[in-house]
């Protein structure tokens, strides 16, 4: 039997190169979309509902069509969603920057007349922190749990500080532990008592149509659970295509209450006239003939991405289990594994793994300025790699926290 360091030695002597730091689609998950490119062309120039694509005139929240197409993604009505350009990101930006600067509609005044706190879920998204850290707005990390965010802890915490205004967090096969919110949680959360009258839960719901099999959990109706309560405005939902077509090449959405989508798209108006609309009818064609449509496509991307994650959890029971060194995630979809170490050691890992040729996400990357308090959280992202380097990677990781937990 060899030692972990022998065997550490002996992977690092391959001179492998594999990077599983971001959470990016297979060229094959692109693919499958390649019609997508030539799908417009200048016999599809005016929608059925007669906006002229080439043009300025349809509005700021994006084609009928593709907010009928998208709406359901988020759990909205089709007037109940903003469809915007490439990113997911920017609209969550967007959104935040406006309440800093003039508030949000049940806001007393502007978020930046005075102190802004968010909770925020950990382990949670590298960029979600930075997002918040440079508008200056403070982070209160509560632990994502696999019924979604600790409820009892965010109902203690916006009962009493009415400077912590919102949660900014992923409800749909969370990035990265692939937890998702039940519904039992999400109506807590649209009835809690909040301190602050304008608290907003912005719900990132990247993954919301990301299953990795044929089970999928129940998406969580956070609007509904809002409307209920008597708080439609408390929940603003974000998604985009980026992972369903082409990462940051598609189109992002935006849902909420008619008042909330109204109030945003007034300001966010004075910045656009009319998003890209060739690029969403480019989408409301591909996918609305896609077989099965959105659900259809996300099944094919499936098949190509369990395999991977299949493979990260047979080479880490295969090296880890029963050691009681590590404990990871089983997502039933997103984008991510998460693993945490019995010891303190998520950054001896990474440092080993990186001398051996395996780029990980940085340890400390899923806590707020980066730094895990216990140092024992690494995100793996297995789905760009092809799957024998996927497999090549976890070995060379269980390894390191062999060697790294001696
Ligand atoms: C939770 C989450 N939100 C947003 C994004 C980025 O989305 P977009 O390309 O729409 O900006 C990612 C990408 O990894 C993500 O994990």
């Amino acid at each position: 039997m060899s030692t972990p360091r022998e065997r550490y030695d002996a992977l690092r002597a391959l001179g492998l190169k594999l990077d599983l730091t971001r959470g990016q689609p297979g060229d094959d998950n692109f693919d499958l979309s390649n019609a997508m490119l030539t799908i417009v062309d200048d016999k599809t120039l005016v929608t059925p509902s007669g906006v002229a694509l080439r043009n300025y005139p349809g509005g700021v929240a994006g084609l009928k069509e593709a907010r009928e197409l998208f709406a359901p993604m988020l759990g909205v009505a089709p007037d109940e969603i903003i469809v915007g350009n490439n990113a997911s990101l920017e609209l969550e930006g967007k959104a935040l920057m406006w309440a800093m600067l003039r508030g949000l509609p049940k806001s007393p005044a502007p978020w930046c007349k005075g102190e802004v706190k968010f909770i925020v879920t950990v382990p949670g998204y590298d960029r979600h922190f930075l997002m918040l850290e440079k508008l200056g707005i403070g982070q209160i990390p509560v632990a994502m749990k696999a019924d979604g965010p600790d409820i009892a802890a965010i109902e203690k915490l916006v009962a009493g500080d009415a400077s912590i205004k919102g949660l900014l967090y992923v409800p749909t096969h969370s990035n990265p532990t692939g937890d998702t919110t039940s519904q039992a949680v999400a109506d807590r959360l649209g009835a809690m008592k909040t301190a602050a009258p304008d608290f907003t839960i912005f719900a990132d719901d990247a993954y919301a149509v990301h299953h990795l099999d044929d089970t999928p959990p129940p998406h969580p109706d956070l609007l509904g659970a809002c409307k209920k309560a008597g708080n439609p405005t408390r929940v603003i939902l974000f998604g985009s295509t980026s992972k369903i077509t082409f990462a940051g090449a598609g189109m992002s959405f935006l849902g909420g209450s008619k008042e909330t989508i109204a109030w945003l798209a007034g300001l966010m108006g004075t910045q656009m006239i009319t998003p890209n609309k060739i690029e969403q009818y480019r989408h409301v064609l591909f996918l609305g003939r896609y077989p099965g449509g959105i659900a259809g496509i996300m099944k094919a991307h499936a098949k190509l991405l369990a395999p991977k994650f299949n493979a990260v959890d047979e080479i880490l029971t295969r090296e880890l289990g029963g050691k009681n060194l590590a404990t990871w995630t089983k997502p039933k979809g997103g984008y991510f594994v998460s693993l945490d170490t019995a010891k303190p050691v998520a950054s001896k890992v990474v440092q080993l793994a990186k001398e051996a040729g395996v780029a990980l996400t940085p340890a400390g990357a899923t806590y707020p300025f980066g730094k895990d308090p216990n140092d024992r959280n690494i995100r793996l992202s297995p789905t760009r790699p092809p799957v024998d380097q996927v497999r090549k990677a976890m070995e060379v990781v269980a390894v390191c926290v062999q060697l790294a937990s001696e």
